[in-house]
């Protein structure tokens, strides 16, 4: 699919862009253009083109309104010193779009595909991708997304499929910005279960994660972790996010991949990062009760985030009905040292050893 622009006008005049793109936020607002295609199984991928950003028309019988068939992803375009505008990794991301897809009962998209989607619409948005602050991480959040519009109340998969790729520009997803985050540890609700959709990147995800996100709240926290549905003993990962702990031998340490735990490319990447930089890497499970005590005897060191969105936020403290956990006032040096070598590389400061960038 070549997702070719039809000479549309902007929708944003220019001086109202430059505005946005000086304190764009997170999730906010929203570029001029949108990439589309529609499948059905006669045709299966077709009518690909770039049109305007603008509402859905939609039956009230589509399918994802009733049984969430839908699946998503979350990138970002970067612009370098030199104006160029990059992309870290994305057949990583079309890759899990397609097991996300092939989970939901959805139709997949080539890897190929995926991408020409993105470019193409980067191309037709260029203007959106923000030049980052001063040491800033601002960026062009990309977000593809596919659900089943066919109207149809039988519950069986979709006939009728739409994938669409919005941008919005994007500085830090959390308004407190790189400053240590606090997590509530869940007890009461699970995100996943063993043969569920955890690994999924799917909505119905995030939506069974908004109540304990809403428990977090009420406990003064701004991220939620989960522990696995089965024992509730482990740590399996954040309300949208992946979790590491570096413990007192320097290790940095995070649970294993599973069909519980999200296959995060961020996370994929820091692990890739830290043992460039000479760090011992474990993915092991993690026992929250053993982890909580770590922390208390001052073993555990530094604890943070890590998704597209967060990039690498530091964690401060954990709460749970056990009490409060201590990490740190202040970003980890690790933590810190992680962070700056990944927006290194995807800004175009460090080689790119790996490849990543395109
Ligand atoms: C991402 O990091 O791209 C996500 O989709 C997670 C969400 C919290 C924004």
């Amino acid at each position: 699919m070549k997702f070719d622009d039809k000479g549309l006008a902007e929708r944003c005049a220019d001086a109202e862009r430059e505005a946005i793109l000086a304190d764009p936020g997170f999730g906010l607002h929203f570029t001029d253009h949108m990439a589309h295609a529609r499948w059905t199984p006669d045709k299966g991928w077709h009518d690909d083109a770039i049109v305007p950003h603008a509402p859905l028309t939609l039956s009230p019988a589509s399918a994802v309104l009733h049984y969430a068939q839908e699946v998503f992803e979350g990138l970002k375009a970067y612009r370098r010193a030199d104006g160029s505008v990059w992309l870290f990794r994305p057949e990583k991301n079309g890759e899990r779009f397609q097991r996300s897809a092939q989970r939901l009962g959805l139709p997949e998209l080539d890897v190929d595909d995926f991408i020409a989607s993105i470019e193409a619409l980067i191309r037709a948005d260029a203007a959106w991708v923000p030049t980052p602050h001063d040491g800033g991480e601002e960026s062009l959040y990309i977000r593809p997304f596919m659900f089943a519009s066919e109207p149809f109340l039988g519950v069986r998969a979709a006939h009728e499929v739409d994938y669409y790729v919005i941008g919005s520009p994007a500085g830090a997803y959390f308004a407190s910005g790189v400053a240590p985050v606090s997590i509530w540890i869940t007890k009461t609700y699970s995100r996943a279960g063993a043969g569920g959709t955890g690994a999924a990147k799917c909505g119905g995800n995030y939506a069974s994660s908004l109540i304990a996100q809403q428990e977090a709240a009420e406990n003064g926290c701004s991220q939620v972790l989960f522990a696995d549905a089965g024992s509730k003993q482990h740590a399996e990962e954040l309300g949208g996010m992946n979790v590491f702990f570096l413990d007192a031998d320097d290790r940095l340490v995070t649970p294993p991949l599973s069909d519980s735990i999200l296959h995060g490319v961020t996370r994929s990447s820091v692990l890739q990062v830290a043992a460039d930089l000479g760090m011992e890497t474990v993915e092991r499970p993690i026992v929250l009760d053993e982890v909580l005590q770590e922390i208390r005897d001052g073993r555990i060191r530094e604890a943070f985030a890590c998704g597209t969105a967060a990039v690498i936020t530091p964690i401060g403290v954990f709460k749970s009905d056990a009490g409060e956990f201590h990490v740190g006032d202040d970003a980890g040096e690790r933590t810190l040292q992680l962070r700056n070598h990944l927006l290194d590389i995807q800004y175009g400061r460090a080689e790119d050893t790996h490849g990543w960038t395109r």
